[in-house]
């Protein structure tokens, strides 16, 4: 006789292309690479994808893009699968990042925001002092306001064929709490930060907030099919040091040590990866804040990231996106030595940022190429 089967824990479930909850029956994933390399594991090349891969560098995503509002976009499921396997049409990437948006959790938690072309996200009501907390939802309805992102992960690994896996995001509590202040893109992020000097009681309570919907948001992604996390701090350089200590760093932990728990209940894992933008001084520390990858910006030289996260960590990044505008020779040469710089195993090359618009397709190909084949070689050689 067979022994009892276990029960189906909800996390082990997704919710399937009708909507319903069903067992996963995901196409196999035929290219582990990311993932191996994400925890730290050999692999025979250094895999490879970029922020931004799925963006308006790509004429096929302008077109798809045209006339449409960007968070329409991100509300429909079938749009966002398309979006994400554009760049996978082109390129040899290792891994596919879910086409969605950070705002989207101020949305989830009742904010207008809208994208402005030529001016970027923008709040017609950002929240002004701590009384303005009261008009945020006090709890979220996490389904019901973000399933379309759900949606739109289980129906990217329905389509992505298991070609590479598929990586989850969100931004970091910081990072939304200073566009949920400002309104918008800000120099100074002056308004923002002066909530934490004036108002650091009302700063914690709305980044605890912001902590608890982000824990619940990657959860469900997770459940739908993320086979990895990002947490975009992309604010993180506009504090110093001691205020990156209290506003940052304790939420950027807090949601790795809460998703990772709950998801060890379910028997499950995915590895998680931090990209605080400009945080030098906190490298040491977010080493040891139980994500498996430490995404780095250019500022930051490769033998030195690894000295300073002491082999604990696998790193990501880091290649100045404008070195994209290069020719494609010297492309090849920038790649080499950021890959020697790092080495092959644990790491995992990106750009130091996203994409921007005006970025030649055939250049991130020839940077895909060259992370490919100078690991390879290395690989060989060792
Ligand atoms: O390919 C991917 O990386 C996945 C998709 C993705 C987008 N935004 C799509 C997008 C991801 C991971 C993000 C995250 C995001 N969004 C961040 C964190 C990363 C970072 O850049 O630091 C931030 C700060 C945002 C907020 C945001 N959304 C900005 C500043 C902009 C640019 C506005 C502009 O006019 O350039 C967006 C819009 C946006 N999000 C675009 C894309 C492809 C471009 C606009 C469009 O498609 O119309």
């Amino acid at each position: 006789m067979l022994p009892p089967q276990p029960e189906l824990n909800k996390a082990q479930l997704c919710l399937n292309l009708n909507g319903q909850c069903g067992p996963k029956d995901f196409p196999q994933l035929l290219n582990d690479t990311f993932l191996r390399a994400a925890r730290g594991e050999e692999t025979e090349h250094v895999p490879v994808w970029c922020m931004r891969q799925a963006g308006r560098y790509l004429p096929e995503f302008r077109e798809s893009r045209a006339g449409r509002d960007f968070f329409e976009t991100c509300r429909s499921p079938e749009a966002c699968c398309e979006l994400t396997l554009q760049p996978l049409r082109r390129f040899p990437f290792d891994a596919a990042i879910i086409f969605s948006d950070i705002l989207v959790i101020p949305q989830a938690l009742g904010m207008d925001v809208q994208m402005v072309q030529g001016k970027g996200p923008t709040f017609p009501e950002p929240l002004k002092e701590p009384e303005d907390l009261q008009r945020l939802q006090a709890k979220v309805d996490v389904e019901k306001e973000l399933g379309y992102v759900f949606r739109a992960i289980t129906l990217t690994r329905h389509k992505i064929e298991g070609k590479v896996p598929l990586i989850g995001f969100t931004g970091a509590p910081w990072t939304l709490m200073s566009y949920m202040i400002e309104g918008g893109g800000s120099n100074t992020h002056s308004k923002a930060k002066r909530w934490l000097y004036r108002h650091p009681e009302a700063s914690h309570m709305l980044l605890k907030m912001l902590t608890d919907v982000i824990v619940e948001y990657l959860l469900g992604q997770v459940a739908a099919g993320a086979q990895a996390l990002q947490v975009f701090e992309s604010h993180a350089g506009i504090l110093g040091p001691v205020e990156f200590k209290e506003f940052s760093l304790p939420y950027l932990r807090d949601i790795a040590r809460r998703v990772k728990d709950k998801l060890k209940e379910a028997g499950q894992d995915v590895p998680m990866i931090v990209f605080a933008k400009d945080a030098h001084y906190g490298l040491e520390d977010l080493s040891q804040s139980y994500y498996e990858v430490v995404g780095l910006d250019w500022t930051i030289d490769p033998r030195s990231a690894r000295e300073r996260t002491g082999g604990k960590v696998s790193l990501q990044g880091n290649m100045d996106p404008c070195a994209l505008y290069s020719p494609k020779e010297r492309i090849s040469d920038i790649v080499k030595k950021m890959v020697e710089g790092f080495g092959t195993r644990g790491y995992i090359a990106n750009l130091g940022h996203g994409l921007y618009p005006d970025m030649d397709p055939e250049n991130v190909g020839a940077f895909v190429e060259a992370v490919h084949q100078h690991s390879k070689q290395m690989n060989k050689r060792s």
